[in-house]
């Protein structure tokens, strides 16, 4: 029997793209791996996966069927360096300190604080509150510290998209932001069975990559040391490295930061845990936690097989493609729960692992604790007024979420 609150993310998915909720539920009987034609090998299994992770001598990120394909398209190929060459090793072992816990709660309590107190005051006004909208806004600020951009930059790169600033609404430059990341995340939609874009799409992906990185040189100069920019240029990172990191790291931590953040409001409505983390608030790393476990945003990850390579019993031939089911893997466990325990063998695989392993963790627990803490700043549990799931999405989430506290 399927409980509200997976009701409600399945056909959250399906709006993104039709075909999502039956192929990640169907995924799971690929356990531990098993080959579908025209697509390569779906893994279904956490171990595997993780030797897969941590393979990379016959898999890679940067042939087709993999994420580094398509951003050398659109971003040139020194990007292949930037992802598997000792330019990556040597910016993974630099970045380490980018986000550590403290620099990520010092971030967010800069650049979102005000915003978040915003929505506790709005909320215990009684106002109703839009938490997808909200979510855009609060992930499109923390893109624009990521890539170094002002409101005034804004408006002046996205002018020919037609961007027109009015002065009444200081959260219009972080929308439009987050609409331009959007778009060019969209980009990757239908690379299910090839990441080879096309060209029209090539063209569209440089020009929204490129205006992304237009503030990065003169902020990478200028940033004080609590930026991101800044702080990429305290630790010894070439501008080069620091600028394409920024583009990487606003479009893998935009469209999968605004969806968890809002599907964890949904998730803890509609199971009812919103009632018990309010008399529990020591469990909200525990929701946070089943929320990324749950909404496993980035729910498919691919690699391509470089060298003839045997996996769980199977073999798999060089050129062949793999696909990670990281939803269908987390899922397996059950329903979102605050009350489910760290699992060891998933670990956090909704960040996916080895060498390549998400860098904005500490970024993303931060931000989606802090959107938490406001929530439940005034005691009170929220519902849900209204809600509309995004159609045509590549990272299925909510068009709107409206929600006030209770009376
Ligand atoms: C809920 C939000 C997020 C989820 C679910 C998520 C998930 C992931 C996953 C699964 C990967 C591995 C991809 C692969 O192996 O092909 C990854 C990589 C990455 N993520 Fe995240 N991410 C999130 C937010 C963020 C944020 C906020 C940032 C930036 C601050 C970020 C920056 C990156 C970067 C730069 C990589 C590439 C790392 C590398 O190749 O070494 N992500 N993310």
């Amino acid at each position: 029997m399927i409980n509200a609150a997976t009701r409600h993310e399945l056909t959250l998915l399906a709006a993104g793209q039709p075909w999502l909720p039956a192929v990640l539920l169907a995924g799971r009987a690929a356990k531990p791996i098993r080959k579908i034609p025209k697509l390569g090998w779906f893994v279904a299994d956490p171990l595997v996966a993780r030797q897969i992770y941590n393979d990379s001598t016959h898999f890679s990120i940067v042939s087709e069927g993999a994420a580094g394909h398509w951003w050398a398209q659109v971003i040139g190929d020194w990007v292949e360096d930037l992802f598997e060459g000792p330019g990556h090793t040597e910016l993974r072992t630099k970045v380490r300190d980018l986000f550590t816990a403290g620099h990520t709660d010092a971030l967010v309590d800069g650049v979102l604080g005000p915003a978040l107190k915003q929505l506790s005051a709005d909320l215990a006004a009684g106002q109703t509150v839009d938490i997808a909208e909200r979510a855009r806004v609060l992930v499109g600020r923390s893109v624009s510290d990521l890539v170094g951009m002002q409101p005034a930059d804004i408006a002046a790169i996205f002018a020919e998209d037609g961007a027109v600033l009015t002065d009444e609404d200081p959260d219009q430059p972080f929308r439009i932001l987050f609409e331009h990341v959007e778009e060019l995340v969209n980009l990757a939609m239908g690379t299910m069975a090839s990441t080879t874009l096309d060209p029209v799409a090539v063209a569209r992906a440089r020009t929204l990559a490129t205006k992304l990185a237009t503030s990065v040189p003169a902020a990478y100069e200028r940033a004080d040391p609590s930026t991101t920019l800044g702080r990429c240029r305290e630790l010894g990172l070439e501008l080069e490295h620091a600028s394409g990191l920024a583009i990487l790291m606003a479009v893998a931590g935009t469209d999968t930061l605004a969806s968890a953040m809002t599907r964890m409001v949904a998730l803890l409505h509609d199971s009812g845990h919103h009632r018990e983390l309010l008399a529990h608030p020591e469990r909200m790393p525990d929701a946070v936690r089943e929320t990324l476990r749950v909404t496993s945003p980035a729910y498919l990850v691919g690699r391509s097989v470089t060298a003839d390579v045997e996996i769980a019993g199977r073999r798999l031939l060089a050129g062949e493609h793999v696909k990670i089911l990281t939803w269908s893997i987390n899922n397996a466990a059950g329903s979102f729960s605050i009350h489910r325990d760290y699992n060891p063998e998933t670990r956090q695989l909704w960040f996916g692992g080895g060498r390549h392993l998400c860098v904005g963790v500490q970024l993303v627990h931060s931000e989606m604790t802090a959107l938490l803490e406001a929530l439940t700043a005034d005691g009170r549990p929220w519902e849900i007024v209204e809600r509309r799931y995004r159609r045509k999405v590549f990272i299925p989430t909510y068009e709107t979420l409206r929600i006030r506290l209770a009376p």
